[in-house]
């Protein structure tokens, strides 16, 4: 790996080889979505338990001081929304040119597998790396699902995981699943999970989160369950227990519930 590469890799992560990203690009499909109307309020008081932002190029400018921030994986495909025809129609929205302009350490893009818009996908992201790779800036393949949430079992995401690998992906963020190992067991390079729709109880992520460090995942880029939590502070640090900490399912929990307890007493 070229120096520039590498150099790039190692600011996202970590030297335990493990990393948690925080997403926070709804927006750029989805508008103002919950508790994410005013992005800078949500990032804020996050960064210091993130070792990334993964982010756009317009909330990064507004919302992210350039002295106070984090290593950002710049999402550079779009281009859809919630209300348009079809959410697997994505284009690049942003050049490499202007990656490096923001000092970003990574770029995402989408891929939709299966979709009618699988093979422009795919071939949006073989140019990303081609381009990437010219510049020494890593590409995050993300094995998007659109509103399809039920495309989410092994046999596919192993399938979307090992494509964007093929294509050159130096990272691939999926969504966890049952039989996790056959998804990771599968992919070449490292895979990050995305967390999905928020969910019932904090536990439920808990035990996903590692269920699939377990299971060969080296850590998370998720955004709506730590930041659409009542608590998202209280999550994060517990989510990082697992990721950096090696922490259990319970012990997360208990993680949660003190900081949890800490914060409402301040409050
Ligand atoms: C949405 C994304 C997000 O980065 C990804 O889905 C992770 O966030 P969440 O945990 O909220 O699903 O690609 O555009």
């Amino acid at each position: 790996m070229e120096w520039g590469m590498a150099n790039r890799f190692a600011q996202l992560i970590q030297p335990d080889g493990h990393a948690l990203f925080l997403p926070v690009d709804h927006g750029y499909f989805q508008g103002p979505t919950r508790k994410l109307e005013e992005p800078r309020k949500t990032i804020e008081p996050l960064l210091p338990y993130a070792d990334a932002l993964f982010i756009t190029r317009g909330v990064l400018r507004a919302s992210v001081d350039p002295d106070n921030s984090k290593p950002v994986i710049l999402r550079v495909s779009g281009g859809t929304s919630m209300v348009g025809k079809d959410l697997a129609n994505e284009g690049i929205t942003t050049s490499l040119e202007e990656a490096i302009r923001l000092n970003a350490s990574a770029v995402g893009i989408s891929v939709f597998v299966g979709s009618d818009y699988e093979k422009e996908s795919l071939l949006n992201l073989a140019k990303l790396v081609d381009d990437g790779e010219r510049y020494g800036i890593p590409v995050m393949a993300i094995t998007a699902v659109g509103k399809e949430l039920e495309k989410r079992d092994a046999r596919y995401l192993a399938l979307a995981c090992r494509i964007a690998a093929e294509l050159g992906a130096r990272v691939v963020k999926t969504y966890w699943c049952e039989d996790f190992s056959k998804v990771t067991g599968g992919c070449p390079v490292p895979v990050i999970m995305a967390g999905g729709p928020q969910v019932d109880t904090e536990l439920e992520i808990f035990e996903f989160v590692h269920d699939g460090m377990q299971n060969g995942s080296i850590g998370v880029n998720l955004g709506r369950n730590i930041w659409q939590n009542d608590f998202p502070i209280a999550m994060i640090k517990a989510i990082r227990a697992i990721v950096h900490g090696n922490a259990t399912p319970k012990e997360a929990q208990e993680i949660y519930d003190s900081e949890k307890n800490s914060q409402a007493k301040k409050s």
